[in-house]
C-alpha cells in the first residue's frame, strides 16, 4: 500500500521508504504524513530487520517545502517526523543521491547511518532563503561533523560533495552506482551489531570547544553578509551544541528559527528563489518549443568581455573559438584568460588538470572564417552600431544554418543590428555582465524577429552555463542598463544638490549593495559610460534635461577613466587599489551647480537613499508599463545577479513594494515637484497606487 507521496516495498527483510514527490521531493505535507506512516507500519512488521529510506527521481528529500512557508503548520512537522526515525529500533539508513539539502539532510541525519552517491551534493542552504535550519539540523550537524565544519556549511548555506561528507564524518560511505543495491548490502551488514546511536547523543564533537570560534566566525560573517540576520542566528544556534542539552538546544534552534522566518530577510529572499525560477518561464513560449543543440560556441572579441564569456563555454565543457582582428590582440587575450584559470589554480580552487583541460577546449584565431562550425557565436566587440552591423552581415555569411547568432551589446537595437543579417530569426541578444565568468545575470533579449526556438535554445544555453537568465525586451539598455543610467543620472543630481560623492556611495553601501554607483563608474570605467551618453547626446535624449552626468563628462575628458588610469571619481593607489576620496571631484559638482544655478543644500542618507532606490522602481515600472519586461520580479532578479543589489532586501521593486507604494509614489511626487525632469511620470505605477494593488 502506498500513500500519495511515499512508496513503500520491503526485500528480503529490509523495508524499503521511497519519498515520490517531484521534481525535488520537497518534503510536504504528504510526505511527511506518508513518512511516518511507513515507518510505523514496518515496525509494527516483525520480519523487518532494517529500512532504507530514499528518495525517487533526480533527488533525495531536498529539504522543506518552501511553498508551505508562512502557512500553517499541519502536523506531523518536519521535527516530529524526525523523532520518530530517531527513535525506531531498527536500524535505519538514509540512502542519498541528488541534492539531499535542508530539511532533507535534517531528516538523514535523524537516521542511524548515511549512504550516498558520489554525485551527491549535501548542505543545509536555509540561510540563503533568510532562516537557519528549523529541524535539527544546527544541533545534529556539530555533533557529526564537528563545530567548525557546521558552521562553515551553515552559514555559507553551500553543499558539499558526497567525499566531503565522508571525510567529515557526516556519512559512512560513498558508491559510484547502484544506489538501493549497495543501501542493502550495507544495512544487512549492519544487523548483527549493536544499534549505532543517531547523532542527538553524540557528545565527542561538541565537548570542550573553544569560544574563540564562535567569535571569530560571527567577525567573518558580519563582514560578509553585512546586516544579515539569520548567519548570525545560525552561529548562536549552533553555539548552544556545546553550552546545552540537545533537547535545550532544539528549543534554542526553534527560537531562533521562528525570529528568523518572520523576518523581512527571509520574505525577501524566498520571493528571489522563486523569482529565479519564474523568470524562466516565458508566456509565449511552450514548455516543448524545440531547442536548437549547441555543442560549440564562438565568442569575436576578446576584450573585457569575450575572454569571460569563452570561460563561460569551456567550464561547461563546450570547445569555444575566441576571434579577435589581430594575433596581438588574440594573445593579449589568451593570455589574460590563462591568468584568470592560474588565479583560481593559485588558490587551490581548480587542480592543475582540470586548467589544462579548460584552457584545451579554448582555441584562438584571427580568422573570422573560424565560425563556421560554431552552433553559437556571441559577438563582443567594441559597442559602436556601424562595427556590430558590419560584424553581423559577415557573420550572417559565414556562420553555418541554425546557428544562434548572439550579441553582448549592452544598450544598442539588436533590430538593426538583425536588420544587416538574412536571418534576424537567429538574432538575439545575450547581455552578459562584467566580469563576465563570475556575474551570474545573463540579460537574453528579444528582437523583433528573434524566433521562439532561438529564445528557448538561449534560456537553456545559460542555465547550461550556469547563468541566472532574465529575458528582457529590446529597448535602450534593456532592463538593466535602462534602469541603472536613471540611477546614475539621480546619484550625479544629488551630487549637484550638495551630497558628497563619498556620502552617496556610503549609503548605498551600508544599504547592502556590493558598492555605491560612483564606485562602480570607476569600476566599469567611465568611457564606457562617455561613449552611451555621447550616442545619447546625438539621439536627444538629453534635450531640455538639466541633470545629465555632467562631471563624468569633465572626468572622461580629463582622461580619469576610473581604475584603469588609477582616477575618475576616486582616487586609486596603483599597487593596493585602495580608494582614496578625490576633493576635486566634490570641487567639481559644486562648480557645475553652480553654472547650471543649482542652489546646493545639505542631503541626508535618508534622501540620499529614498532618491535613488526610487530612480530605479520608477524607471522599472516604465519598463513593465511599456512591455520590456515580464514582471517586477524579473527586474529583482536582473539587480540582484547583475548588479550587486542585496538578495536580501528582494529586489528594487520588492523593496518598495514592502516599504509600500503609496508611500514611494508620494515621495516621488514630491520629488518631481522640484525636479520635474529626473520624475518622468509613470501611469503605472500610479494605477498600482490607485487600485491598491502590488506587482505580481
Ligand atoms: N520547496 C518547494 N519547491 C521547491 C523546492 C523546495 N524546497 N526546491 C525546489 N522547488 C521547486 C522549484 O521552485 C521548481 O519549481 P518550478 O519547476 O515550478 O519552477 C522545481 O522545484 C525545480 O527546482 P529547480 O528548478 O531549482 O531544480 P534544479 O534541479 O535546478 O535544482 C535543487 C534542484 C538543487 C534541489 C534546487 O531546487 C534547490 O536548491 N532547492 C531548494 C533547496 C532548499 O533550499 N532546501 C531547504 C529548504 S528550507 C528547509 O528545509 C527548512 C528546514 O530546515 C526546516
Ligand atoms: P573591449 O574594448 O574590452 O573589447 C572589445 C574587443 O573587440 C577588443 O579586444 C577588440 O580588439 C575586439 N574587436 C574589435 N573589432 C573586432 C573585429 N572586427 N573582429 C574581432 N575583434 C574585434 O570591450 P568590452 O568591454 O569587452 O565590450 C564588448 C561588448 O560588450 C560591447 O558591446 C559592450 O557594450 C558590451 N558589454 C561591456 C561590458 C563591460 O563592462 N565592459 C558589460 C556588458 C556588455
Amino acid at each position: 500500500m502506498d500513500t500519495q507521496a511515499i512508496k513503500y516495498e520491503i526485500i528480503e527483510n529490509i523495508g524499503i521508504i521511497t519519498g515520490v514527490n517531484p521534481p525535488v521531493n520537497a518534503l510536504s505535507y504528504n510526505v511527511r504524513k506518508g513518512l511516518v506512516e511507513a515507518l510505523k507500519l514496518f515496525l509494527k512488521n516483525d520480519n523487518i530487520k532494517g529500512i532504507i529510506l530514499c528518495g525517487e527521481g533526480r533527488t533525495f528529500f531536498a529539504g522543506a517545502d518552501i511553498s508551505e512557508f508562512g502557512k500553517p503548520m499541519q502536523s506531523p512537522n518536519l521535527n516530529e517526523v524526525i523523532l520518530e526515525y530517531e527513535n525506531s529500533n531498527k536500524p535505519i539508513v538514509a540512502a542519498l543521491h541528488g541534492s539531499p539539502l535542508g530539511g532533507g539532510l535534517e531528516l538523514a541525519m535523524g537516521c542511524n547511518y548515511r549512504v550516498a552517491l558520489s554525485s551527491t551534493k549535501l548542505g543545509l542552504p536555509e540561510v540563503k532563503l533568510g532562516i537557519i535550519p528549523g529541524a535539527g539540523g544546527t544541533q545534529r550537524l556539530p555533533r557529526l561533523a564537528g563545530v567548525e565544519k557546521a558552521l562553515s556549511m551553515i552559514t555559507s548555506g553551500i553543499p558539499i560533495d558526497a567525499k566531503n561528507a565522508l571525510e567529515s564524518g557526516i556519512i559512512e560511505e560513498v558508491f559510484e552506482d547502484k544506489l538501493i543495491e549497495n543501501a542493502l548490502n550495507f544495512i544487512k551488514s549492519k544487523l548483527t551489531l549493536d544499534i549505532h546511536p543517531v547523532a542527538s547523543k553524540l557528545t565527542e564533537k561538541v565537548s570542550n570547544v573553544k569560544n574563540d570560534i564562535f567569535i571569530n566566525f560571527s567577525n567573518k560573517i558580519e563582514k560578509k553578509h553585512r546586516g544579515r540576520k539569520s548567519p548570525l542566528c545560525a552561529i548562536e544556534a549552533i553555539k548552544a551544541t556545546t553550552n546545552l542539552s540537545f533537547t535545550d538546544g532544539l528549543e534554542k534552534e526553534r527560537e531562533l528559527f521562528k525570529v528568523c522566518h518572520d523576518s523581512k530577510e527571509s520574505s525577501s529572499l524566498i520571493h528571489m528563489f522563486f523569482s529565479e525560477r519564474k523568470a524562466l518561464k516565458i508566456p509565449d513560449i511552450p514548455k516543448d518549443t524545440q531547442i536548437l543543440p549547441i555543442n560549440s560556441a564562438a565568442v569575436i572579441g576578446c576584450g573585457t568581455m569575450g575572454g569571460g564569456i569563452a570561460m563561460n563555454f569551456a567550464n561547461v565543457g563546450i570547445p569555444v573559438t575566441v576571434i579577435e582582428n589581430s594575433q596581438d590582440s588574440l594573445d593579449k587575450g589568451m593570455n589574460i584568460i590563462e591568468k584568470n584559470y592560474s588565479n583560481t589554480v593559485s588558490k587551490g580552487r581548480m587542480t592543475q588538470n582540470e586548467f589544462k583541460k579548460r584552457m584545451s577546449l579554448i582555441s584562438g584565431s584571427s580568422k573570422l572564417e573560424s565560425i563556421s562550425n560554431a552552433d553559437v557565436v556571441v559577438e563582443a566587440v567594441f559597442e559602436e552600431m556601424n562595427l556590430k552591423k558590419e560584424m553581423f552581415s559577415k557573420i550572417d555569411a559565414l556562420a553555418k544554418e541554425n546557428s544562434i547568432l548572439a550579441t553582448n551589446t549592452s544598450t544598442l537595437d539588436i533590430d538593426q543590428i538583425a536588420e544587416s543579417t538574412s536571418r534576424p530569426q537567429f538574432v538575439i541578444g545575450t547581455h552578459f555582465f562584467s566580469p563576465a565568468n563570475v556575474m551570474k545575470l545573463l540579460e537574453i533579449v528579444r528582437g523583433k524577429h528573434t524566433s521562439k526556438e532561438v529564445i528557448a535554445s538561449t534560456m537553456k544555453l545559460a542555465k547550461n552555463i550556469k547563468k541566472v537568465p532574465v529575458l528582457a525586451g529590446n529597448c535602450d539598455g534593456f532592463i538593466g542598463n535602462r534602469m541603472f543610467h536613471e540611477y546614475v543620472r539621480q546619484a550625479h543630481a544629488l551630487a549637484e544638490e550638495g551630497a558628497k560623492v563619498a556620502d552617496i556611495d556610503r549609503v548605498i553601501y551600508d544599504f547592502g549593495w556590493a558598492m555605491g554607483p560612483f564606485a562602480v563608474n570607476d569600476l566599469a570605467g567611465n568611457d564606457v559610460g562617455w561613449r552611451i551618453r555621447k550616442r545619447h547626446k546625438q539621439e536627444g535624449k538629453y534635450d531640455n534635461l538639466r541633470y545629465t552626468s555632467t562631471v563624468a563628462d569633465q572626468l572622461f575628458e580629463l582622461g580619469r577613466y576610473g581604475q584603469k588610469t588609477n582616477r575618475g571619481f576616486y582616487i586609486y593607489d596603483q599597487q593596493t587599489r585602495e580608494k582614496k576620496i578625490d576633493p576635486e571631484v566634490d570641487m567639481m559638482f559644486e562648480k557645475v551647480a553652480k553654472e547650471k544655478g543649482i542652489s546646493r543644500r545639505q542631503i541626508d542618507d535618508k534622501e540620499i537613499l529614498s532618491r535613488l532606490s526610487w530612480a530605479l522602481l520608477n524607471t522599472g515600472c516604465m519598463i513593465l508599463e511599456e512591455g520590456y519586461a515580464l514582471r517586477a520580479s524579473d527586474i529583482d532578479v536582473t539587480y540582484a545577479y547583475g548588479y550587486g543589489y542585496p538578495h536580501w532586501r528582494g529586489g528594487p521593486m520588492k523593496y518598495a513594494e514592502d516599504y509600500g507604494l503609496e508611500k514611494v509614489l508620494e515621495e516621488i511626487k514630491n520629488y518631481r515637484t522640484k525636479n520635474p525632469d529626473m520624475w518622468p511620470k509613470c501611469n503605472y505605477l500610479e494605477q498600482l497606487v490607485k487600485e491598491k494593488k502590488n506587482f505580481n
